[in-house]
């Protein structure tokens, strides 16, 4: 169903019906979402109301916000109509939405310096406001980027973290616009008084305490060589592996993923692709350097002390030939070496995959690898371990706290986990 100005209704009992929205876009590539996200905003049955800086009509025509919002772009400070546009977009906004939000603006509304109609209707509110970043990483991660953020965080503003992904130019990194729906979903929180424990606000609190922190992640089970066509091999999927690496992401790491899983490469993370012990062993002591390291691999602890140059036969069916006996070596273990090198100030992660004993063993693992964090996981019980998407995991500190967790998703343990390393490394 459509209204008379041709939108859809209103959903009556969306938190956006009837409200005022100030939909600000700054001069960014992705001011293109914001067309999308005007769209969707105004098919929820608010009212939108534009406004542009001068640099963001240089990336998309004010005809199409005319068109598609609720009234006219507005762009100066000095209006037509209105001699005040600021104060009266300012006093009846509902909620405004700065989408993408640049470092400009959002550096003059950290400073208080109403440089032009978008900064001076900022300041000219008590409505909430829903700041959307949008820079290329570097600036995203500038200290003067993150102090402004932190400042407007602590006044009460709330904010959309941007994402990792694909960036103007073709560069790669933390600082692309959250997608039109994450943004609208974040808004229409904001709108329905939501507490930020609500995971529908999860954007809006999402932290970037791992800005400018390294991280090494392993994930994936290793394949050690039999002869050309078979391994041994372990049950590992590389799921909790990869929920650390995107997690250690969105909170602001530079992550390099050494895995062996065969799943996608998560967007802004550096991808080292490894199969057996040896080689994973090369490739996370390339990157050991790292302020953080995770050893959420499956790593094996055997492989066979000969591999065969030609695939081994099985002999005639029906011969007496003796099925071969595989003789075994032990690999190296990756994590006791990293605890015995450890610099100063690295945080270093094991998982222990248990069956029984699982918090002795796990302690005793913690102690004998000199790591700083245990995540102790008992990978027969139901809902946890290898392949699935929940885990259950008691995570250990090398002071002896103990935490166990609730049976979560991967991605909250990870989060957990890296709660631990950033309380260790405060
Ligand atoms: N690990 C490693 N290198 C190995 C074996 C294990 O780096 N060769 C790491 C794993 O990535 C994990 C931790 O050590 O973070 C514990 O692995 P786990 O398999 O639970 O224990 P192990 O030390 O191999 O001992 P066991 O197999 O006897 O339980």
């Amino acid at each position: 169903m459509t209204d008379s100005a041709g939108h859809p209704e209103a959903t009556p009992d969306s938190p956006f019906s009837g409200c005022r929205v100030v939909l600000g876009v700054s001069g960014g590539i992705a001011a293109y979402k914001a067309v999308i996200l005007c769209r969707l905003m105004m098919d929820a049955g608010a009212h939108v109301i534009p406004v542009m800086t001068a640099a963001a009509q240089r990336f998309v025509g004010r005809a199409t916000f005319d068109a598609l919002a609720s009234e006219r772009v507005q762009t100066s400070i000095f209006g037509e109509d209105d001699p005040i546009p600021h104060t009266t977009l300012g006093q009846t906004a509902d909620v405004i939405v700065v989408a993408p939000a640049t470092a400009r603006v959002i550096g003059s509304y950290a400073a208080g310096i109403s440089d032009g109609l978008l900064t001076a209707t900022l300041l000219a509110t008590r409505a909430p406001v829903v700041v959307c970043p949008a820079m290329h990483t570097e600036m995203w991660e500038h200290d003067a980027t993150q102090h402004n953020i932190e400042v407007l965080a602590g006044r009460g503003v709330h904010l959309v973290v941007p994402e990792a992904g694909r960036l103007a130019g073709g560069d790669v990194g933390t600082g692309r616009l959250a997608e039109p729906a994450t943004i609208f979903a974040a808004v229409e929180a904001v709108l329905a008084g939501l507490p930020e424990s609500d995971p529908a606000r999860q954007p809006l609190t999402a932290c970037r305490d791992f800005a400018g922190v390294s991280v090494t992640v392993s994930a994936g089970g290793t394949r050690e060589a039999i002869d050309p066509v078979r391994f041994i091999g372990n049950r590992s999927s590389g799921k909790q592996g990869y929920a650390i690496a995107t997690a250690a992401r969105d909170r602001g790491a530079e992550v390099t993923l050494v895995t062996s899983a065969p799943l996608p490469q998560p967007e802004g993370v550096r991808e080292v692709r490894v199969t057996s012990a040896a080689e994973m062993d090369a490739a996370v002591a390339a990157y050991a350097d790292a302020d953080v390291i995770v050893m959420a691999a499956a790593v094996a602890d055997f492989r066979p002390a000969k591999v065969a140059a030609q695939k081994i036969k099985k002999g005639d069916p029906g011969s007496s030939a003796e099925a071969p006996v595989i003789v075994l070596e032990h690999t190296k273990d990756i994590l006791a070496g990293l605890g015995t090198a450890k610099p100063p100030g690295q945080v270093l992660v094991g998982f222990a995959a248990e069956t029984a004993d699982v918090l002795d063993n796990a302690a005793q693992k913690l102690a004998r690898k000199n790591l700083d964090v245990m995540v102790a996981n008992d990978v027969s019980a139901a809902g946890a371990g290898f392949a699935h998407d929940t885990n259950i995991v008691t995570i250990l500190l090398a002071d002896g706290t103990v935490r166990p967790l609730p049976i979560c998703s991967k991605r909250e343990v990870a989060d957990a986990v890296l709660d631990a390393v950033a309380e260790l490394r405060r």
